[in-house]
Formats: C-alpha cells, structure tokens, sequence
C-alpha cells in the first residue's frame, strides 16, 4: 500500500461525510430537536421523553452532530454550538434539499435507464420552497408589486405549496383576500381571507376563468415555481394557455423563474453554484419539471399574448447569482382570448 492511500480516502469520503451530514441536520430540524434546544442547554433524557423519543438513540445522535460540531454535549447536557445556532434560518433549504428531494437523489440510474421519472416528497418539497421564498422570491414579488397600478384586492397564488407565500403577501394588509392552488395545498387556512383549492393549475384556471368577462384589474394572479412545472407535466401548449387563462381572469400575472444556465461558468464557479444550483439543476433533470432560459419565458408570454410590465431579480444580499428572476405581466393591447 503506498503512503498516501490513507490522505486520499480521508479525501474520497468527503461526499459520504456530508451525505450523512446533510440527513443529520434535516433531521434535527425535523424531529423538533433544534427547537427544543435552541433556548439554551436542556436535559437529553427531558427533551428525548417530550419529544416521545428513545433517550439512547438520541443521545447517540446528538453525539454524531457533537462531533461534527453542531452542538455540545456534556454527560446529559446538550446544547447548540454557535455553529449549530448559525444554521438556524437556513432551514428550508434542507426541508426541500433533503426533506423533498433525498429520494429523488437515489434514484439516478433508473431514471437515465428511462424508466419515468424520480418520485419526490410533494409536501416537504412545498414547505421547503415557500420556507426559501421567504428570503428571495417573496420580497421579488412584493418588489413586482410595487409596480403595479394599484395594490390587488385578492391574490390567487397558482402552485402556493405550503400557503405561507400567499398568506405572507396577504397578511402584509389586512384587507388583501387569497386564493391558494395546489395539489398539496393545506387542507385548511389558518389566515382570515386566505383559502385553498387542491386542485392542478391548468385545471382550476380553466374552470374559473369566464372568458366573457373583462379581467378583474384588482385581482393579481402569482406563479412562483409554478411553469416550469407545467411545462414538463403537461407540455409548451398548457403553459401559454395557462398564462393566456390567468390574465383573462386577472388583470397582472406574476411569474418567477429560475434562469436555466448549467453550462455557463459564471454560474458554477459562484459560491450559490456548485452549493445550490448545481443539485438544483440536476433534481430538474430528474423529475417532472423542466427550467428553461429567460429568452425561453419572454418568447413564450409573447406567444401568450402578455406584454412585459417589468422584470426583477432577488435581492443580490441573498443571492447574487441574478438566477432568479421575476415578471409581471400584463395582456397586451388587442390580444387574443
Ligand atoms: C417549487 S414549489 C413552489 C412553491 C411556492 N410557489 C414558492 O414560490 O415557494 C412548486 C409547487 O408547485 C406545485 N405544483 C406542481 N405541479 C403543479 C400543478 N400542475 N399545478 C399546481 N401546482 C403544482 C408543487 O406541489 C409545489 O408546491
């Protein structure tokens, strides 16, 4: 054996090691742990008992993010670490990293074999993603909202996952009512003015839509995440009449899209690049969704009949990729119904 074999499967495991990390955090946020510890130093056998959980095996898991330096642990005394302290609003990226999408991960080969597409876990996929937009996709859309003619009277959020988008945007004003459409929408609403349909967008926009009637100008319609979606599910055709429906019944669409740009350099050599984007491409490939590039989208409102009434990117303090990018569009003068 030479002398280096040692140095370079430290090296080779690397992957392994923050394979194991990455289930290791989703999992404390998950299990209810993080929060049971983040007000300070508890008792593992207390916050294992409340929790309903082995006191053993927790200890044993705790030890495992101890040694990685997440939190402390000290005889029966656990406690964050600042490290562990630091991850806090990071959350939702594990919630749909590894919450949504771990499954999909495993099952690389069967998909390049053809075999359909990879499963996912809808739910956490939504909460992760609305959890996400908080930080980026929310304030875009506020921003696009600002140019509008005049605040919207009610919202309806196509593709809302968790609610907690369409509820942020709502809440903001107290007398704003939402709409939220989804197929693993909340069964209920806990926000006065806000409900949910689960429903496929195409479906409900199809349904709703009264194509003798004007398009309400108070009424603004939101697919965040939503297109690139209908566009693997059921194709090019349903995402222009979907855009074509909503501002039928709308007055302005709001769409937010990721810039489909894998090969491009700029993008991987960012630190957003080969952290989250590159995993973020790569699940698109393997599921039943499809990005597309920004000359993609703005050909396809055209063919929509929708003009342009501007277009955002995330604020730069949370991601500087300029990946993310947001529309609001209108009908154009005299187009089609
Ligand atoms: C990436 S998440 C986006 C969630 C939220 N709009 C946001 O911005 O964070 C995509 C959402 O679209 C939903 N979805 C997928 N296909 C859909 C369809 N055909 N019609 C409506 N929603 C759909 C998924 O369930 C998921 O909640």
């Amino acid at each position: 054996m030479d002398e280096g074999f040692e140095l370079r499967l430290i090296d080779a495991l690397q992957p392994v090691r923050g394979f194991a990390l990455a289930q290791g955090i989703y999992h404390l946020f998950s299990s209810g742990l993080y929060e049971r510890i983040e007000g300070g130093p508890q008792s593992v056998r207390e916050v294992a008992a409340l929790l309903e959980f082995d006191a053993a095996r927790t200890s044993g898991f705790l030890r495992y993010l101890a040694n990685e330096n997440y939190v402390t642990l000290s005889g029966d005394t656990v406690a964050l670490t600042e490290k562990g302290r630091a991850l806090g609003p990071y959350r939702p990226w594990y919630e749909l990293l590894v919450g949504g999408y771990a499954e999909t991960f495993q099952q690389v080969t069967d998909v390049l074999r053809g075999k359909g597409y990879a499963t996912r876990d809808g739910r956490l996929v939504g909460i992760g993603s609305c959890g996400m937009s908080a930080y980026d996709a929310l304030p875009l859309v506020r921003e696009l909202m600002s140019d509008l003619p005049a605040a919207p009277a009610s919202i309806v959020d196509l593709g809302c996952g968790d609610g907690t988008f369409l509820t942020g945007l709502v809440g903001d004003s107290g007398t704003v009512t939402g709409i939220g459409v989804d197929p693993y929408a909340p069964e209920e609403s806990a926000a006065e003015g806000v409900r949910f349909v689960r429903s496929g967008a195409t479906d409900y926009v199809r349904r709703s839509a009264d194509p003798d009637a004007e398009p309400d100008a108070q009424q603004l319609c939101l697919a965040a995440f939503l297109l690139q979606e209908v566009l693997e599910q059921e194709g090019r055709g349903a995402v222009v009449e979907l855009v074509r429906g909503a501002l039928r019944r709308s007055g302005h669409l709001a769409v937010v899209e990721v810039d489909h740009r894998p090969a491009d350099p700029q993008v991987m050599r960012h630190g957003l690049g080969l952290a989250y984007y590159n995993p973020y491409y790569l699940l698109h490939v393997l599921t039943e969704q499809r990005l597309e590039t920004e000359r993609f989208w703005q050909d396809l409102f055209d063919e929509a009949g929708a003009r342009m009434v501007s277009r955002r990117v995330v604020d730069p303090r949370v991601d500087s990729t300029g990946l993310e990018v947001g529309y609001l569009l209108t009908r154009q003068e005299g187009a089609a119904r």
